[in-house]
């Protein structure tokens, strides 16, 4: 028997955070497994990742579905059909709907790059560096139905530096989500995270 949680991955993008992930996997140092990625985007890299990986890389168009219900049903219903039991967002540029927040309650994973609750949304580290923060970072929560609203479970500060840039701050920001998402994703398959209300306790 296959005692490892099973992990379903939605991406848009690169899927660097889904590399950190599954490469924490490898080494042996999370006891999950990544069943399956699945991408809105056909050309998302996310998806040569996971194919070099011997993952099933799955493409679900969403414009082929005639609402974002619609779409998070057909979501859900690959998911199931992969058996996966924590779902991780990484870069996924869709808005959630119910559909898939009850189909895996407090299971839906994802990571911003901010200090939530500053600068949630798009853009979050321009939104920083417009703002004129001293201070960015990153958050790993659950998904609730809000835009970047759910329970905490993780973050890390990063400095906003002199002559920062949108990219080299992002850079800079993305090292430590490569470090805290594993890390979240660790606590979540040891059984360690609970929830109650807005607070995520970890034992
Ligand atoms: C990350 O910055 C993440 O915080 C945001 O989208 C980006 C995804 O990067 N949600 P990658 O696809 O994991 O490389």
């Amino acid at each position: 028997m296959d005692s490892k949680l099973k992990i379903g991955v939605l991406v848009s993008g690169s899927g660097s955070n889904f590399q950190a992930i599954l490469d924490a996997c490898s080494r042996g140092e999370l006891a999950a497994r990544v069943v399956c990625v699945i991408s809105n985007k056909a050309d998302a890299f996310a998806l040569e990742r996971a194919r070099r990986a011997g993952i099933p890389a799955l493409h679900l168009d969403h414009r082929a579905h005639a609402g974002r219900e619609a779409y998070d049903a057909a979501l859900v219903a690959t998911l199931r059909e992969f058996g996966a039991e924590l779902v991780v967002l990484a870069g996924f540029m869709r808005i959630i709907t119910p559909v898939l927040l009850e189909a895996f309650p407090m299971a839906v994973m994802n990571i911003h790059p901010a200090l939530l609750p500053a600068f949630p949304g798009l853009h979050a580290q321009r939104q920083a560096l417009e703002y004129g923060a001293k201070l960015a970072g990153c958050t790993v929560h659950f998904v609730d139905a809000g835009t970047d609203t759910g329970p905490i479970i993780a973050q890390a500060p990063v400095p906003i530096l002199e002559g920062d840039t949108e990219e080299t701050l992002s850079a800079r920001i993305l090292k430590e989500e490569h470090r805290i998402y594993p890390e979240a994703v660790r606590l979540f398959a040891e059984g360690r995270l609970s929830v109650d209300g807005r607070q995520v306790k970890i034992t």
